[in-house]
């Protein structure tokens, strides 16, 4: 993400103190300087884990318990992103693993899919404290790896799973109900928005939606696969 892009993006949030704007031209110049450092050097599966394992960028290393790279197939069609590990995901350093896991592993197998044959990550490799929402730092410093995740993946679709992951990857304060059911362009590449399994886990009233959601992407997938 270029230092304008970033700024808006802050500002959109409405965080405009001197404070964080000066730690955050420190941040800018340590991302273009990386970027730099990095664009001669082809980038590679083994060198972005390790980068995330390592990466003390933010204050979620002091809390963490280990980072959550995410997991699947490398090559996958389809990438999953969720917003943040939560407690599970960070004792056990896999994506979505409690009982939201489950059924979101249930949502992929629902249309044709493995939990293997995917990849799932998310916006943040580090659980924040008492699973509070992220702050708009965190986001920034994070993405990088996520681009990084992506490029490398190269997937046909991504499936934004959740508010939170929606809403910070398309950089919008819409509601869930005006970001499901459209096909969104992220990096050219579609994106489909889904409930969070844990939202589905306490509405189980609203299965039918999730349906559509997940039939939504398939057809989106399907539709790629004909051209
Ligand atoms: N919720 C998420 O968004 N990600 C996880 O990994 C687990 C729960």
């Amino acid at each position: 993400m270029d230092e304008a892009t970033r700024l808006d993006y802050l500002k959109v949030m409405g965080i405009e103190c001197w404070h964080v704007r000066e730690t955050l031209e420190q941040n800018t110049k340590t991302t273009i300087s990386n970027k730099m450092e990095t664009t001669s050097i082809p980038d590679n599966w083994e060198q972005l884990k390790q980068d995330v394992n390592n990466c003390q960028q933010c204050e979620l290393c002091q809390s963490r318990t280990q980072t959550v790279f995410g997991e699947g197939n490398p090559n996958a069609d389809w990438l999953f992103i969720g917003e943040a590990p939560g407690e599970q995901e960070d004792l056990q350093g896999k994506p979505f693993v409690d009982l939201a896991g489950f059924l979101l592993t249930e949502m992929i197998r629902a249309i044709g899919l493995t939990r293997e044959s995917v990849f799932i990550a998310n916006i943040l490799k580090c659980r924040p404290p008492d699973d509070r929402d992220p702050k708009a730092i965190e986001i920034i410093t994070c993405h990088d790896y996520l681009s990084r995740q992506k490029a490398l993946i190269s997937p046909k679709i991504m499936v934004a799973v959740g508010r939170g992951a929606a809403q910070k990857l398309l950089k919008t304060d819409e509601p869930l109900s005006k970001l499901r059911g459209v096909v969104h362009q992220l990096d050219n590449i579609p994106l489909v928005v889904v409930y969070h399994p844990a939202y589905l886990l306490r509405r189980l009233s609203q299965k039918q939606a999730a349906w559509q959601d997940l039939q939504l992407a398939l057809k989106t997938y399907q539709k790629l696969e004909t051209v």
